[in-house]
C-alpha cells in the first residue's frame, strides 16, 4: 500500500468508536504505513487491533499499546479522540470539567514523550477548550495544533442539500465559524446553492427566514440528533474529517473546511475555535474571516462564549491566568 508518509500516526483513544473508525479509514486513506494505537482500556484496544490485523491490510504496521510513553515515543502525528463522550441529555460544555483534565495531561505527555511531534488535531470535546488546553501544556507552537470544527460546516452543506433537494456537492463553501458548541456562528454569506449565493436565497419563497433560521438550529444540534438517532455520539464523520485535515498536514489533499486554530488578533485572542484556515506541511494558519454584521456578531457571541469557558477554568484554579500563560508554553 502507498501511503502518504512512513512517520508514526499515533491515534489516541483508539479503543472508542471514534479511535477504531479513525484507525480503519486511516489505513484506507493510505495516511501512514506506521500506525500506533492508544487507549488506556486495554482489552478493547486488543480487540480494535485484532480486527484490523484480521483485515489483511498490505504495507501497513499496526502496534497497540495502553503505555502512553509507547505510543507517543518517537510520533510525528498524533489525533486524539480521548476524551469522555457525549451521552443524551448532555452539551459539548458539560463535558468540561471531566476532558480538560485530560486535555492537560494529555499535553504534558506529549511535551514529554514527543516534543518533535510536527502536528496534533485534538477532537474531544469542547474541543476548542480541550485543545487549547493541549497547545497550553504541550509546549507546542499554535501552527502545530488543530482542533476538529468541520462537522458542522460539513451539517450545514447536508441540511441545504436536503432543503433544496440537490446533491450535496452543488452546495458549495459551506462554513461555521467560532466554537463548535451551542455559541457556534453559523454564516450564510459564504455559501452558494447550485452557484447562487446563499444571501441571495434567504428570505425568498425558497428559503424564508424561518426556514433558514430552522436550518441554523439543525446545524448547531446536529451532534444531538445524531446521538437520538443512534444512541450514541457521532463517530463516522468526525474520525474522517479529522484524517482528511492530518492528510493535508502530512502533504496530501488540501483541506476544504473551516478549522479549529489558536487565535491571536485584535479582536479575538488566546482562544482556540474555527476561522477560515489553510492546513499544509507548515502546520495550520487562520485568515480573518469577513462576514455581514449579522454574522460578526454571533463570532463574536461564539469567542465570548469560549472565553467564557476558559476563564471558568482559570477561576476554579485548573489553569493559570493568562498572564502566566507564557511560561507554561513559550510560544503562547
Ligand atoms: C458532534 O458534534 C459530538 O462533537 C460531536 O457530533
Amino acid at each position: 500500500m502507498k501511503t502518504l508518509t512512513s512517520e508514526k500516526l499515533t491515534i489516541v483513544g483508539a479503543a472508542g468508536m471514534i479511535g477504531s473508525n479513525m484507525a480503519q479509514s486511516a489505513i484506507l486513506m493510505g495516511l501512514s504505513s506506521n500506525i500506533c494505537l492508544y487507549d488506556p482500556y486495554s482489552k478493547g484496544l486488543e480487540g480494535v487491533a485484532e480486527e484490523l490485523l484480521q483485515c489483511g491490510f498490505k504495507g501497513v504496521t499496526i502496534t497497540y499499546t495502553n503505555n502512553i510513553d509507547e505510543a507517543l515515543k518517537d510520533s510525528k502525528y498524533v489525533i486524539t479522540s480521548g476524551g469522555a463522550a457525549r451521552k443524551e441529555g448532555m452539551t459539548r460544555e458539560d463535558l468540561l470539567k471531566g476532558n480538560a483534565e485530560v486535555a492537560i495531561q494529555f499535553g504534558k505527555d506529549i511535551k514529554q514523550y514527543c516534543p518533535e511531534v510536527k502536528h496534533v488535531v485534538v477532537i474531544f470535546n469542547p474541543a476548542d477548550i480541550t485543545g487549547l488546553l493541549v497547545l497550553l501544556y504541550s509546549g507546542l507552537k499554535p501552527s502545530q495544533v488543530s482542533t476538529l470544527a468541520a462537522l458542522d460546516s460539513t451539517r450545514l452543506r447536508n441540511e441545504l442539500a436536503k432543503h433544496f433537494n440537490i446533491h450535496p456537492d452543488n452546495v458549495t463553501n459551506c462554513r461555521t465559524y467560532g466554537g463548535h458548541g451551542e455559541q457556534m456562528a453559523v454564516f450564510s454569506s459564504t455559501a452558494s446553492v447550485d452557484g447562487k449565493p446563499l444571501n441571495d436565497l434567504i428570505g425568498t419563497p425558497i428559503l424564508t427566514n424561518e426556514t433558514w433560521k430552522g436550518i441554523k438550529e439543525k446545524v448547531i444540534q446536529g451532534g444531538k440528533r445524531i446521538i437520538e438517532l443512534r444512541g450514541r455520539s457521532s463517530f463516522q464523520s468526525p474520525a474522517y474529517l479529522s484524517l482528511e485535515m492530518m492528510q493535508a498536514v502530512m502533504g496530501g489533499d488540501k483541506f476544504n473546511w473551516p478549522v479549529g486554530v489558536y487565535v491571536s488578533s485584535n479582536k479575538f485572542s488566546n482562544i482556540m475555535m474555527a476561522m477560515e484556515t489553510t492546513l499544509d506541511k507548515s502546520g495550520v494558519h487562520y485568515q480573518i474571516v469577513e462576514g455581514t454584521a449579522e454574522e460578526q456578531k454571533a463570532l463574536e457571541q461564539s469567542y465570548r462564549h469560549l472565553c467564557n469557558l476558559r476563564d471558568e477554568l482559570i477561576k476554579s484554579g485548573v489553569i493559570p491566568e493568562i498572564d502566566k500563560w507564557n511560561s507554561i508554553n513559550p510560544n503562547l
